[in-house]
């Protein structure tokens, strides 16, 4: 395993640009999802989008991922690949997670938003999953140690009768899309690597309504839960320093 890489200001500016391109994209997108549109139409403004700023897609190619961006709806955790097939309807949940290159360091965040009017249970869901990754942020700050950031996300969901997946992760983040360390939304206090000034990473629980086991359709990518209950997924890079933690990827 490679060490983590400590980022300079310069390059800390080229990560709020690229960052800051992936926030107003899910700005964006959230603005057009309603029922009737195909996830494949979202996939093909969000590359528009990201060309329009002087970008490239960050996902496209990447372990050959075949798209822009990943939507996943409802019992969908993660990665799934838009299709011209798959149309959106009222009630359902949309995690959409995005990730940009520009100047060499890359974006990455998600959200999940509803569509239309969502059982009380998809919006709790939704409201503690976006609530436990500020948890997860408050608690990344110099001195602390990865485990705090996964610990602190973990009580707040388990506390709300959620659950924390488990085989995926967050990540350091920079001139790659995943960097050490690998940052769970689980853990211990005080265990796992120091956070120190310069690091930069990608938090982002995934959140399942029933139990936190998951597989992978036939198509190879697309993640789900295991029980096929809801789940949510809210992802921001940020950058720790010295005397503050900051929020990269918000418009
Ligand atoms: N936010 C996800 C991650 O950081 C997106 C990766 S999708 C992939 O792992 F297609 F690029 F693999
Ligand atoms: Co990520």
């Amino acid at each position: 395993m490679t060490a983590i890489v400590i980022k300079t200001n310069q390059e800390i500016k080229y990560l709020r640009e690229s960052n800051r391109i992936v926030a107003l994209l899910l700005r964006y997108l959230a603005g057009i999802v309603r029922p009737g549109v195909t996830t494949a139409y979202l996939d093909h403004q969000a590359e528009r989008f990201i060309h329009k700023h002087g970008a490239v897609p960050g996902f496209k190619g990447y372990m050959g991922y075949p798209a822009t961006v990943c939507i996943s709806i409802n019992d969908e955790v993660v990665h799934g690949i838009p299709s011209p097939k798959r149309v959106i309807k009222e009630g359902d949940i949309v995690s959409i997670d995005a990730g940009v290159i520009l100047k060499g360091f890359y974006g990455d965040a998600a959200i999940t938003v509803p569509v239309g009017g969502v059982s009380p249970e998809a919006r709790k869901l939704l409201q503690v999953t976006e609530e436990s990754l500020y948890k997860g942020i408050e608690a990344a700050v110099v001195g602390n140690r990865v485990g705090d950031i996964g610990y602190a996300v973990q009580q707040w969901v388990e506390k709300h009768g959620f659950s924390v997946v488990r085989d995926y992760t967050g990540h350091g983040i920079g001139r790659k899309l995943h960097e050490p360390p690998q940052v769970p939304n689980y853990g211990e206090r005080g265990k796992g690597a120091l956070l120190r000034p310069g690091m930069t990473i990608a938090i982002e629980p995934m959140v399942n309504a029933g139990g936190f086991e998951v597989k992978t359709r036939n198509d190879g990518w697309t993640v789900v839960t295991a029980d096929h209950s809801l789940s949510a997924h809210f992802e921001h890079t940020i950058a720790i320093m010295e005397d503050r933690t900051e929020i990269l990827s918000r418009p």
